[in-house]
């Protein structure tokens, strides 16, 4: 399938995990990508895509590095077509036993990173008439969850923004949409890798499985692609239901005769 032919596209936090997978999934879709990461791991994982992946170490916080990176992509490739602001970390813990510090780290990453990487790359777009932006948050940008306050208040940012940013870019016909990951085998979720049927469990998954980083990947390639073009400030939960609702009543259940 060349579902990106001949486009290019930035994607942030590359070096594993769900950005890996999109880096791979774009480039097999006919899109040059380049992949930044601060893990230098992401150099292998560029030459073992090929030719059409190129990595960059950088930092998504570091707002010089964005205007390098954006300049010498334009110079580059004359384009940009999509950015997908993917690169989070992530910190649980009870509310009182935050730091400041740790709060800081984690709105510079997954919140100022994400605008920091959609204010390099708007004014080209906006040149270009089109582009596509997906900002990953996450399912706690969609409800809150307890011990995860400062993540759950990047994630929710990071939705926040997008609708303001959407608003803004829509007349030059650039898209800018969020994808909300439910819990999916990567790193970040299962750092020991752990059985993953364990984790299904234990969460109450609907679909009593993990996702596994392609399915990600996969809504992120329709965002991006022209099958969106019409689709702008939308949220699309990637969860397998776990945000969709609850059980009340289960078949069987007689507690509420
Ligand atoms: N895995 C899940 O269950 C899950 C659930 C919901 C949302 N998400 C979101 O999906 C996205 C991808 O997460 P993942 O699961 O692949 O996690 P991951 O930890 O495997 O990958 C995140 C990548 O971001 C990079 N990164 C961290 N800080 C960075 C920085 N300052 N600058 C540049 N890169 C940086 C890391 O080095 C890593 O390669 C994140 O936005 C995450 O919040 C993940």
């Amino acid at each position: 399938m060349n579902r990106l032919q001949g486009k290019v596209a930035i994607i942030t936090g590359a070096a594993r995990g769900q950005g890996e997978a999109t880096a791979r999934l774009f480039a097999q879709e006919g899109a040059t990508v380049i992949m930044t990461d601060v893990l230098a791991e992401g150099e292998d994982v560029a030459a073992n895509i090929g030719s059409a992946a190129r990595f960059v170490t950088m930092d998504v916080r570091d707002e010089d590095a964005w205007t390098r990176l954006v300049a010498q992509v334009e110079a580059e490739h004359g384009r940009i077509d999509a950015l997908v602001n993917n690169a989070a970390v992530v910190e649980a813990a009870p509310m009182e036993e935050l730091t400041l510090a740790s709060f800081e780290r984690m709105l510079g990453i997954n919140l100022i990173g994400t605008w920091l990487g959609t204010r390099a790359v708007a004014p080209i777009m906006r040149r270009q008439g089109r582009g596509a932006i997906v900002n990953v948050s996450s399912t706690s940008g969609l409800r809150g969850n307890a011990n995860m306050t400062t993540y759950d208040a990047s994630k929710w940012g990071v939705r926040g923004m997008s609708k303001a940013m959407a608003m803004e870019l829509a007349p030059h016909n650039v898209r800018v949409n969020t994808v909300h990951p439910g819990a999916i085998d990567t790193p970040m979720l299962n750092p020991s890798q752990r059985e993953t049927s364990e984790i299904a469990a234990e969460l109450g998954l609907p679909m009593a499985r993990v996702g596994q980083p392609l399915e990600v990947a996969n809504a992120s390639l329709f965002l991006v692609s022209d099958d969106a073009s019409y689709v702008s400030g939308a949220e699309l939960a990637v969860d397998g239901a776990w945000t969709a609702g609850f059980f009340p009543v289960r078949v069987g259940d007689q507690s509420f005769d």
